[in-house]
């Protein structure tokens, strides 16, 4: 389930050639989520469920890959679509019209498969978020050595409610599996459960689906009735006992959905620590599955990196920062911070208190200080933009200086604007850069100053009312208030007439 995991070679190909099939069952209405979302398109470590399944499948590197669709069909099929294009691999689909079981189902799923299909059908499910590549080539290594017609993933769990139970003769021999409302008091008892993914000899499986019934509690097809018309048929049927229970968990509820999102993500979090990060609090930080980290990065408290944000070597992140498809070079720092879509160059600093929108790139060694807007802003080497300011739609080039509370008018009410400032320059603070603008290289400009227009390179700009002093005025104007006494008590000490400063 980890970053890569599915990229791993099939670990069949010194196996007899023998055909892979996989489906993923994905048709249930997910009723218990009480969502106008499908179950399966509900996310954890930043992937929908389906996806967490479907990569798991496709890493056995399967002849076939058929996903069984129902509720939601349109908008999971959508998502399949560009997963198909991610992974680089075809990724068919089955619709379930109306959901009549989980053996109905899969034999949906075969309907979109080869007819007198051979080999193995290897069958998961799509609210099965950590089952991972591994445990199901485990499964099919499992299934060919033993010769089995069904081999069956199992799992001891504390508490068994709600499971198909796994049936055992007195040699230990599964004879098939009774679910939970159709089970004896005593079979209740059983807390080996059916995982509900298989390993099917394809022929079974074909043939077993068309002898199913309806003759239960719930009134549906069952697939785990496959396993006895098998045994019925005098062909083996066997389990692998999964030893890590949280891997064959599925989601049906929020409840679950959150427990296992914080699973997987202690799970990488421990996965990241071994490869070299520090995680101050582990508890409070938060990453996706297609977040990288490289060697020495820290990850302070409260820090979720969400959406491919990759952490180059030194890098520091946090206290309190959420940065989503967000790349950080090696030694940068970014503090209390939300970034997307933003890129921070090798020994940069950010924040604290920063919110950088998509397109923003600091290259090395530049700031972006605190309370500080970008959006669609390249910031060059070692340019600085610390306090209070808004950069939109702006180039501005190496080495220079923003004054505080500056804002990049990019907007004049129907269109945006670029303003480009070059290098070397010193802007003053509280300025306004009314786009399209452009300040030349080793430019100023003074304090408080709207520019409207272009300045030149080495020129200073001053754009704002002359100030000018009415001397006298709260002594004629307001007689008698603190003000005019202050005043009056200033004068008298400061026999010198007050200097008229003139700024420039
Ligand atoms: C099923 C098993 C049970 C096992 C449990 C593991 C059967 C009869 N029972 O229980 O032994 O312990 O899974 O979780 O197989 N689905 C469809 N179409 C359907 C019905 C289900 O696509 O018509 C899909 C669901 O979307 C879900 C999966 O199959 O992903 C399991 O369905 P669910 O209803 O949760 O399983 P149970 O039948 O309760
Ligand atoms: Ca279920």
């Amino acid at each position: 389930m980890l970053q890569g995991d599915t990229a791993q070679p099939s670990s069949r190909s010194d196996a007899p050639s023998e055909t892979v099939s996989t489906i993923v069952l994905a048709a249930g209405a997910g009723t218990r989520m009480r969502s106008a979302t499908p179950k399966m398109l509900h996310r954890i470590a930043g992937r929908p469920l389906v996806e967490h399944a479907v990569r798991a499948a496709a890493g056995v590197d399967p002849d076939s890959l058929v996903v069984v669709l129902g509720h939601g069909r349109d908008a999971v099929a959508e998502h399949l679509t560009g997963l198909a294009a991610v992974l680089d691999r075809p990724i068919s689909t089955a619709v379930q019209e109306e959901q009549l079981g989980t053996g109905h189902a899969v034999a949906c799923g075969l309907s979109e498969l080869a007819t007198g299909l051979t080999g193995t059908v290897l069958v998961s499910y799509g609210d099965v978020p950590l089952l991972d590549s591994a445990t199901l080539r485990g499964l099919l290594d499992e299934h060919r050595e033993s010769g089995n017609a069904v081999t069956v993933l199992t799992a001891v769990v504390d508490d068994p409610t709600g499971y198909g139970r796994m049936l055992r003769d007195a040699d230990g021999q599964v004879i098939g599996i009774v679910e939970q409302k159709d089970a004896t008091a005593e079979q209740a008892e059983i807390t080996e459960i059916n995982s509900g993914v298989y390993a099917f000899d394809a022929e079974l499986l074909a043939a077993a689906l068309k002898q199913l019934s309806t003759d239960n509690s719930q009134g549906e097809l069952y697939l785990t009735d496959v396993l006895s018309i098998a045994r019925a048929d005098g062909l083996a049927v066997g389990a692998l006992v999964c030893a890590d229970p949280w891997l064959v968990e599925g989601v049906n509820d929020r409840v679950q959905l959150a427990n296992l999102g914080a699973e997987l993500n202690r799970r990488l979090l421990l996965h990241w620590m071994r490869a070299g990060v520090t995680i101050t609090d582990p508890n409070s930080v938060w990453l996706d599955c297609d977040v990288v980290l490289d060697r020495d990065v820290v990850l302070e408290p409260g820090v979720q990196l969400r959406g491919g944000t990759t952490v180059g070597e030194g890098a520091t992140i946090g206290p309190d920062t959420t940065l989503t498809g967000c790349t950080v070079d090696p030694g940068a720092s970014v503090v209390r911070t939300h970034g997307e879509g933003a890129e921070v160059g090798a020994n940069a600093t950010v924040g604290p208190f920063a919110y950088l929108r998509p397109g923003t790139r600091l290259d090395a060694n530049g700031k972006i200080g605190t309370f500080v807007e970008t959006k669609n802003a390249s910031i060059g080497e070692g340019t600085k933009v610390p306090h209070l300011t808004y950069v939109g739609d702006a180039t501005i080039g190496a080495h220079s200086n923003i004054g505080a509370a500056t804002i990049f008018v990019n907007y004049d009410g129907v269109a945006k604007h670029h303003t480009v400032i070059g290098s070397h320059a010193r802007t003053g603070a509280d300025n306004m850069f009314v786009a399209p603008v452009e300040v030349g290289d080793g430019a100023y400009t003074a304090a408080g100053s709207v520019i409207t227009q272009d300045v030149p390179p080495g020129a200073m700009a001053v754009a704002r009312g002359r100030q000018r002093n009415i001397e006298g005025w709260v002594a004629r104007r307001r007689p008698g208030t603190a003000a005019d006494q202050a005043a009056q008590q200033a004068l008298a000490n400061e026999p010198t007439t007050n200097p008229t400063k003139d700024a420039q």
